[in-house]
């Protein structure tokens, strides 16, 4: 449908900026360009270099790789390291805290071998550290990085496997903490390092009683399944007791949830979470770690308020108020203050990735002109449903809407049972579409938008078919609802006339994105530009560096995408560093238990009987033939 057109008389880049929030949500990184291209920077400074979006998805085709690309940007991933260590040096300094900060990164957020091997790159100077919540997990973070003075911690159920390649791990000197999540796991744990003659650091994963907002609720509270409560908790100091082994307690954690978007949740779980620390040094265990979790939010929709995809509050707000809170109550107890740990994912991760595809095709919302004049024998209904569309307003904007409704319904109904012609059906559903497209501006005019006229816009905008797999790029946003930040790439300083909704290329009524970022509430249309002829449109999907990538599934048989890995450079160039092809069709059959080989030599054997039966000549099969294999070794996705 059209966007208000006659309003704007002249469009700007920075118009486009504001309408899409990218100066709310891009936290720096992302601008527009006078051209009303999309840009990207590897730190929020004002003076820092941008790269055009638009130059990057040249530069990609000129190396042959098609849509749609995930983007990596190493440098801001660099950013947010720094960022994090430098809001809690400051808030450390500030407070005059005795401790250390120690961040691990949870490998689950991005598992991906480059992303967790930039981040020790970058977080060596800081003793940034990882966080494994499996075995496998834990052999990545061994295999990348070997620091002794940045944390390993060990989270997750463990088996007797996990527990040694720990304990071998702290032989070698890497400082692996075994977090207990439940009460079983520490006889493992005491049997396995009496046997290996190693002396464990062991941590205690808390169930506290705060609970975050947000929709990770469920990770806290008394009913939270990970986790020991008080009495349990008791019962571990006893038997450290008694096994002589209290002094291998180290580290108290908790983890509330993911995206947090209240700053008095924060509060509040390190509030109970000192108390729980002070305790188990009065009850003679050493310490030393206080370990947060996650939690630290990103703001999707750039709100800044505690709306699930938004956080209330800035890092360095985060940092004072975890700092201050465990400093005080830590002082007043005359306890040592710890060094303190969060594994912050989301907000480490998800700014440096950025997926991008082109648009395919549009189903354009226009619903077809209305003759004038409207046959003699046309229903009654019919006439009705046409008086409505000739005088829908304000005031009598439900009643008409719900009346257009009944009707069309009758009238459909008087279809199926032969009553009405198709021509005349053919009419009512015109007419229908026109007055919803009217009822839908008029609605946008009322200070409070009733609910039934909520969803009208997504019904009435265009679909824009979109060379991507939302189950394979971006499975929360069918999973969780999660909003992330869509925006055109180039074309911006043009007025977007058009309003639509994306449809994956997945025959599924589920691959769809109709749910946007929006400052005051999420919006169901993304405002769109007119296709042009010969013209690709670009669009990018921002913020899914986190938790989008191993997540996603195989539906359809749309594989993993390309990934390009960029380095901008100070002199506003950026330097692809490194290209993972995405899965081939081969690939993504092998997945699901295909043998490429045996495919062909089928396919090969069904050409050759066309052969013998004269449906084909042998040229013909050679051409087909061919198609099939080259199908085989082509990109899962829409090539052009
Ligand atoms: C134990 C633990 N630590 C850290 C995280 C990462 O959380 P976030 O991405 O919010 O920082 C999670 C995710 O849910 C988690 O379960």
């Amino acid at each position: 449908m059209n966007v208000k057109k006659d309003k704007f008389e002249h469009w700007s880049a920075e118009d486009s900026a504001t309408l899409y929030g990218i100066n709310d949500w891009g936290a720096g990184y992302f601008h527009v360009n006078e051209k009303g291209e999309l840009t990207i920077s590897p730190n929020p400074d004002k003076d820092a270099p941008a790269v055009s979006l638009p130059d990057i998805v040249q530069g990609i085709r000129e190396r042959g790789m098609n849509m749609p690309v995930l983007i990596r940007v190493s440098n801001i991933l660099e950013s947010r390291i720094n960022q994090l260590h430098a809001s809690f040096r400051k808030a450390i300094e500030q407070t005059k805290y005795q401790g250390k900060y120690k961040g691990v990164f949870p490998i689950k957020v991005n598992q991906q071998q480059q992303v967790v091997q930039d981040i020790s790159r970058y977080g060596r100077e800081f003793h940034h550290g990882l966080e494994a919540g499996s075995k496998a997990e834990l052999i990545a973070a061994l295999g990348t990085l070997h620091d002794p003075e940045a944390c390993v911690v060990c989270n997750g159920y463990k088996d007797e496997e996990f527990v040694d390649l720990a304990l071998f791990a702290s032989m070698l000197g890497y400082r692996c903490i075994l977090v207990i999540e439940m009460p079983s796991e520490l006889d493992v744990i005491i049997e396995r390092s009496r046997m290996l003659k190693v002396k464990p650091m062991i941590g205690v994963r808390m169930k506290l009683s705060t609970r975050a907002g947000g929709k990770w609720t469920e990770s806290g509270g008394d009913r939270s399944v990970f986790g020991l409560n008080t009495a349990q908790l008791m019962e571990l100091v006893d038997y450290l007791k008694k096994e002589d082994m209290l002094d291998c307690l180290r580290l108290l954690h908790y983890h509330i949830g993911s995206q947090i978007p209240n700053i008095r949740d924060i509060r509040s779980g390190v509030q109970e979470a000192s108390r729980v620390y002070i305790g188990l040094v009065q009850e003679g265990a050493p310490m030393g770690y206080l370990d947060l979790g996650g939690g630290l939010a990103v703001d999707y929709d750039g709100s800044h308020t505690n709306y699930q995809h938004s956080r209330n509050y800035t890092i360095d707000e985060y940092c004072v108020d975890i700092i201050e809170t465990v400093g005080e109550l830590l002082t007043e107890a005359n306890v040592p203050h710890p060094d303190i740990i969060t594994e912050s994912g989301r907000a480490t991760v998800a700014y440096s990735s950025i997926l991008l595809f082109n648009i395919l095709d549009v189903a354009r919302f226009d619903p077809v002109t209305i003759p004038d004049k409207i046959p003699e024998n046309a229903h009654d209904l019919t006439k009705d449903l046409m008086n409505i569309l000739s005088n829908i307003n304000q005031k009598n904007l439900q009643e008409f809407f719900h009346d257009a409704i009944y009707n069309r319904d009758e009238l459909r109904l008087l279809f199926k049972n032969g009553r009405i012609s198709l021509r005349e059906r053919a009419l009512v559903e015109s007419a229908f579409w026109h007055i919803m497209a009217v009822a839908n501006k008029e609605a946008q005019k009322l200070a409070y938008i009733p609910d039934e006229f909520e969803d009208l816009d997504a019904q009435l905008a265009d679909i824009y078919y979109a060379n991507f797999s939302v189950f394979q790029s971006l499975p929360d946003s069918w999973a969780i609802h999660q909003v992330f930040p869509i925006v055109p790439i180039h074309r911006l300083n043009e007025r977007p006339t058009r309003s639509g909704i994306l449809s994956d290329i997945t025959c599924d009524c589920d691959g769809k994105v109709d749910k946007f970022v929006d400052l005051h509430d999420e919006l169901h249309t993304l405002p769109l530009h007119e296709l042009k002829p010969d013209e690709e449109y670009y669009l990018g999907v921002f913020l899914v560096g986190a938790y989008q990538e191993t997540l996603g599934d195989l539906h359809n048989l749309l594989g993993d995408t390309n990934v390009v890995s960029i380095t901008i450079s100070p002199d506003g160039h950026f330097d692809i560093d490194k290209e993972i092809e995405g899965d081939s069709v081969g690939d993504v059959l092998s997945y699901v238990e295909y043998d490429s080989k045996e495919l062909i030599t089928f396919f090969r054997s069904v050409a050759e009987r066309a052969v013998r039966k004269k449906m084909i000549t042998p040229a013909q099969r050679k051409t087909i033939t061919n198609a099939f294999e080259d199908g085989i070794r082509g990109y899962t996705y829409f090539e052009r």
